[in-house]
């Protein structure tokens, strides 16, 4: 039986990119997405879920909210779990693993609380499905439970692989950025996506993949599946007529000029297969450079990058001495616009220039500014 009722999800998102992940979701029609901390709320129908799934680039997951509440018990906990309606939209044969999470909340045992919410899922689902036995065979629908504070919330996981796993990048170099912040710092940019685009310190390129996709109109997960388009309840003509319609809007013929350079020819290597993994071959040039003798030409050019952060004791002044030729870079390219994402808290003195936009965000764990000049 298709399921056409609407629901809530959570569309989860890194501290400090929430309300790039709430633009989105406006921009893709889900009007009432609200944010709070650590993602984006929506309601929608199933294949409306599917649409943000496959659509957002800034998120990492998008969540099926099945119940929230007070729980300062673990007996309220179990109540929860087994009120919430599973039945509505797991089928018998779901292989229901459950994970967990706890911060700052009196249940403090995580594997309690995965132990709990699992017992009450099976007694919910054996009682709605008058069954003894459960044999989880079937699609995948990844329980989890999170208590944040006393209040729990059980969600179940469209996805399957996070959503910044778009398939392009298969092998990692040296401190990448993830796809979904590049896609946001795209977005921060404020780069429209019509003007030509570098990156001087591209590395294994993913602010160029994401900077193409957003010129090209292409869905971040047009290539990739998700778990719930496993889901029977789920109308599977639905979800392949939005597929259909991504593939539809993906027009390589849009992007602009889109290159990056490097000073390290393995890091290139790795650009020039993910570029051809992304089937952006011939849409993005990569070449070696040193940043302090970069010289382009054309107008109105955006620089975007992620340089080096100088983490590292040993490589704080060498990282310096790039940010210092940051601004003789931009004096070689009149009217450019140069963005800049660093955890570097000295930024704008060792550069010596001052941003006019500042946003604050997380790169994995490290806190980090993004800047514009
Ligand atoms: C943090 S990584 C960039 C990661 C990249 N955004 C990605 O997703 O793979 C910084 C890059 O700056 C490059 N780099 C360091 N010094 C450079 C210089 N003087 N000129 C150009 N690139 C440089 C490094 O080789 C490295 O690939």
């Amino acid at each position: 039986m298709i399921d056409t009722n609407t629901y809530t999800f959570i569309a989860t998102a890194a501290a400090g990119l929430e309300g790039v992940t709430k633009r989105e979701l406006l921009h893709l029609g889900f009007e009432d997405a609200k944010a709070e901390l650590g993602g984006v709320r929506f309601t929608a129908t199933w294949p409306e879920a599917f649409r943000a799934c496959l659509w957002l680039s800034t998120a990492d997951r998008v969540l099926w909210v099945a119940a929230e509440g007070e729980c300062r018990s673990f007996e309220e906990l179990f109540q929860l779990a087994k009120a919430a309606p599973w039945s509505d939209v797991l089928p018998r044969d779901a292989a229901m693993p459950v994970s967990g999470r706890c911060a700052r909340s009196q249940l403090m045992s995580v594997r309690d609380c995965q132990a709990i919410t699992k017992k009450a899922l099976v007694e919910h689902m054996r009682s709605a499905y008058h069954t003894a036995t459960l044999p989880e065979t079937g699609p995948r629908y990844q329980v989890d439970v999170a208590l944040h504070g006393d209040v729990a919330r059980l969600t179940v996981d469209l996805c399957g692989d996070a959503l910044n796993r778009r398939g392009y990048r298969t092998w990692n170099g040296e401190a990448p950025l993830r796809e979904t912040a590049a896609a946001a710092l795209v977005r921060l940019s404020g780069w429209r996506g019509d003007t030509p685009l570098h990156d001087p310190c591209c590395g294994t390129g993913t602010l160029l993949i994401e900077a193409a996709f957003y010129a090209a109109h292409r869905a971040p997960g047009l290539t990739r599946a998700f778990d719930m388009e496993k889901w029977p309840r789920v109308d599977a003509n639905a979800l392949r007529d939005i597929r259909e319609d991504a593939r539809r809007q993906y027009d390589p013929g849009l992007i602009p000029p889109i290159s990056g350079s490097d000073i390290d020819p393995e890091a290139l290597k790795l650009a020039q297969r993910h570029i051809r993994q992304a089937g952006l071959e011939g849409k993005i040039k990569v070449f070696q450079k040193d940043l302090r003798d970069l010289q382009l030409d054309g107008e109105n050019l955006t620089f975007l990058t992620n340089p080096p952060y100088g983490e590292r004791l040993g490589d704080r002044k060498q990282c310096e001495s790039l940010y210092k030729a940051m601004k003789p870079l931009m004096a070689r390219h009149p009217g450019c616009r140069l963005n800049v994402i660093t955890s570097h808290p000295g930024f704008e003195r060792v550069a010596g220039m001052k941003a006019f936009k500042k946003t604050r965000l997380y790169n994995g764990r490290l806190e980090c500014a993004f800047m514009r000049f």
